[in-house]
């Protein structure tokens, strides 16, 4: 118990240490969705959190993938509690956030984690204080959203600062990430959204398809899509998942980890811009209260 208690205690010091450094800063929260399922979220959210970690940026992926909670074992590893556990049994955040390559923060979902999204007000309050802990300790939080969006697992992304849209060149997914952005512009029209294209066959393929998304965004419902990123189909991606290490350190000059590089380097050049000032968890969190008052 004490040993438990002690690396809690450097856990928080270590992380307290490196912010107390800097002034204010923002922690941005970006949901990663996509339509269809198994379009390459939970790789790329892995992959884009390693590379900005690389660039000294602190990072938390939360898994919220109620189909298929796997951050972990993509990354290589088990780990003890889930996000599941810190609700159910009201522990703190700060005991459920497991390191994983390159200092990289995570906590892992488990089952039963569709009642994250259907919690009593109490739970709800727990869960507020805990996320609002987190305030200046990580400059990017991500929640891994699986496939779809319920409901109550709308409200999370509607109350990020940003979303990742993943989609890959089949027209299935393409029509679902249409509808996603449909979706998600009739609530609230000023969400940035960033997409993704993986598994592009060629440089073509992947062109095509992004310039399909943005024009028919653009068109009918005058709404700007960034393109984040262009990945390619590229059979590292599956070999890296089998060896159970993320792509960009099993495999760091394949065509796959170059391309995220270069996301990351695009992504935080542009991150100075007016479009993403002033991101914090409190904002977040009020925004989510707002939606559970509702
Ligand atoms: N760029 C790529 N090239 C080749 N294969 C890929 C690529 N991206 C993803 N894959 C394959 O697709 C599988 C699913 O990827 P991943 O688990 O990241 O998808 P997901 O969108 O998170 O799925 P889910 O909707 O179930 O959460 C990977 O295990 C890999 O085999
Ligand atoms: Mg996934």
């Amino acid at each position: 118990m004490n040993d438990q208690a002690d690396a809690l205690r450097n856990k928080m010091t270590s992380a307290k240490s490196s912010s107390a450094k800097r002034d204010k800063m923002d922690t941005k929260i970006i949901s990663v969705v996509s339509g269809k399922g198994g379009v390459g979220k939970s790789n790329f959210v892995v992959n884009f959190s390693l590379a900005l970690q690389r660039n000294h940026k602190r990072v938390l992926i939360i898994d919220l993938d109620i189909g298929m909670a796997n951050i972990d074992i993509l990354l290589g590893q088990s780990s003890s509690y889930s996000i599941v556990d810190m609700i159910e049994r009201e522990m703190s955040i700060w005991s459920v956030i497991e390191k994983g390559p390159l200092g990289l923060s995570y906590i892992a979902g488990g089952s039963g984690l569709s009642q994250i999204f259907e919690m009593n007000r109490e739970k709800a309050n727990f869960f507020y204080r805990q996320i609002e802990s987190l305030e200046n300790e990580f400059d990017y939080i991500f929640f891994d959203m699986g496939a779809g969006v319920t409901n109550s697992s709308f409200h999370f992304l509607l109350s990020s600062h940003e979303v990742f849209l993943i989609t890959t060149p089949e027209p299935t997914s393409v029509t679902d990430a249409y509808g996603m952005i449909k979706y998600i512009d009739l609530k609230d029209r000023n969400l940035p959204i960033s997409m993704i294209v993986n598994r592009a066959h060629s440089k073509k393929d992947g062109e095509h398809t992004s310039q399909n998304v943005l024009n028919v965004a653009k068109r009918f419902l005058n709404k700007q899509i960034h393109l984040l990123a262009t990945l390619p189909d590229d059979e590292i991606v599956w070999k890296a998942v089998r060896a159970q290490q993320p792509f960009i350190l099993y495999s760091p000059k394949s065509k796959p980890a170059n391309a995220i590089e270069k996301a990351v380097k695009n992504y935080l050049n542009e991150a100075d811009t007016p479009l993403y000032n002033e991101k914090t968890i409190h904002s977040f969190i009020s925004k989510l209260k707002g939606f559970i008052r509702q």
